[in-house]
């Protein structure tokens, strides 16, 4: 849905609230009336700048988009980008492109969190930053993630066109590896600029599927790290004044409401969990049902309880998937000996998604015994709380909603993001825009790009007035 009234007009409404809040000296105060052409102190630029251009490439975009998705290792409309492969590696420089294209001075940290900087009039002010990944997990689709990294560089081109000059810096982050795919580990790149030491440690011994390191992996992919740049990632409170995110809503409620704009009050607590049986395995034929212990079956009996206990907390936003099973040695003759699984479990409410966990660890005990297995591995991978986005954050997201007459409503997040981290060491907020259906993480996947340039819209307008504050 776009506005009915002229773009000169919303802009500089929108402006004048921003003016109403925060109507300073000198430097910002000529920056705004020039972005917003008051007339209240004649300058020579005021007149040059034209509002109207606060339009969106959606051209260009819809390009982009679809040259991010074709850097993928399944076919079209699939899109599957593992973190450190050759694709991976490619669509990093795409961006990196991208934003030195936009004007950004770029920058990578060590594990390739790459960074693209707009130097604000008081470059020395915590910046405003907006970003959010372009990993893509195995057959997935082309803009969960890449919504928020394409259209915040599109942001800045929109506030570039129009005049802009921000106050804060602003920075486009594109996070390195906010799906777990590779290495288990969800959010990897935005964790460490959280500063959760726990995760540093952690990539000292984890290792991928065909059992490379994490580091090994990341000096092939050209990021030569060592344990101590790790601890030199971690940011401050006093990086960043303000974090958003834009992506795609990942449900269908925006869609079916025909809301065009969803501001996210809170993002649900995220927990993942690997689990191990081990058994005596043997011939399919030969060993009598009564004499086995099927590594196998506890896994798919473990796999309905947790199904039973996320049931059990009487709340629709209690949630649990066994998304990985796999057995050992995988011959259709042969009895499981061994059987893995990896379980999501989430909920809105910690506490609640925490008496899942003890529940799930309690059956997984009960099955082994019963089964005769051993339970060899039962390792909480992470146990997140949820994350609060920030009051000042959602009302200026519903000012700038409102100015571009569009259609709004506050929600939560299911679906976990880098902002659920950053929100640790910045205010943070978060922008969804309607997707088909609610599909994500499915090559169905899709967002229209009107759909996307109003998302786009309400983020260049938010980060504008962030800059400014
Ligand atoms: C993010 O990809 C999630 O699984 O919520
Ligand atoms: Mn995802
Ligand atoms: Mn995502």
């Amino acid at each position: 849905m776009t506005s009915n009234l002229p773009r000169p007009f919303l802009l500089l409404s929108f402006l004048s609230l921003i003016a109403a809040a925060s109507y300073e000296e000198d430097a910002t105060r000529r920056t705004m009336e020039e972005f917003s052409g008051y007339p209240t102190s004649p300058h020579p630029s005021a007149l040059s700048l034209s509002p109207s251009s606060l339009s969106v490439d959606m051209v260009g975009l819809q390009r982009q988009i679809d040259e991010l998705a074709a850097f993928s290792d399944t076919p079209a409309p699939s899109v599957t980008r593992i973190l450190y492969s050759e694709k991976d590696v490619l669509a990093r420089s795409y961006i990196k492109s991208l934003m030195e294209e936009a004007g950004l001075s770029v920058r990578e940290d060590a594990v390739g969190n790459i960074f693209g900087r707009w130097n604000g009039a008081e470059a020395g002010l915590a910046a405003v930053a907006t970003g959010s990944h372009i990993d893509a997990i195995p057959y997935s689709g082309k803009y969960d993630g890449v919504v928020g990294v394409l259209g915040a560089l599109e942001a800045m081109r929109v506030l570039r066109r129009s005049g802009f000059q921000p106050r804060r810096s602003l920075e486009v982050i594109m996070f390195t590896s906010e799906e777990p795919t590779r290495f288990g580990i969800s959010c990897l790149g935005s964790r460490l600029l959280a500063g959760i030491e726990a995760v540093a440690n952690a990539l000292k011994h984890v290792v991928d599927g065909q059992n490379n390191s994490f580091f090994d992996a990341a000096k092939g992919a050209g990021y030569d790290v060592h344990q101590e740049d790790l601890s030199n990632m971690f940011l401050t409170k006093e990086s960043y004044s303000a974090f958003l995110e834009l992506h795609i809503e990942q449900g269908p409620i925006l869609e079916q409401e025909g809301v065009s704009i969803g501001i996210v009050t809170a993002i649900a607590a995220p927990a993942s969990i690997k689990v191990e049986f081990e058994g005596n395995g043997g011939h399919a034929g030969a060993v009598l049902m009564p004499a086995r212990n099927d590594a196998g079956l506890a896994a798919a009996e473990l796999a309905l309880a947790v199904e039973k206990h996320v049931m059990e907390s009487g709340s629709i936003d209690t949630v649990g998937t066994v998304g990985i099973l796999e057995l050992h040695p995988g011959a259709i003759n042969s009895i499981p000996s061994k059987s893995h699984l990896e379980i999501d479990t989430r909920d809105i409410d910690e506490k609640r998604r925490n008496t899942v966990i003890e529940k799930i660890q309690q059956s997984a005990t009960r099955i082994a015994k019963a089964r005769g297995v051993k339970l060899s591995q039962f390792e909480i991978v992470n146990q997140d709380p949820p994350a609060l986005c920030e009051g000042s954050i959602i009302n200026a997201m519903e000012v700038a909603s409102q100015h571009l007459n569009l259609t709004h409503k506050l929600m939560i997040s299911r679906a976990y993001h880098d902002s659920l981290f950053m929100a640790r060491v910045s205010p943070m907020g978060m922008i969804f825009i309607p997707c088909y259906k609610g599909y994500s993480h499915k090559p169905e996947e899709y967002a229209s790009i009107e759909d996307i340039a109003n998302g786009v819209k309400v983020l260049a307008l938010t980060l504008a007035k962030l800059s400014l504050d």
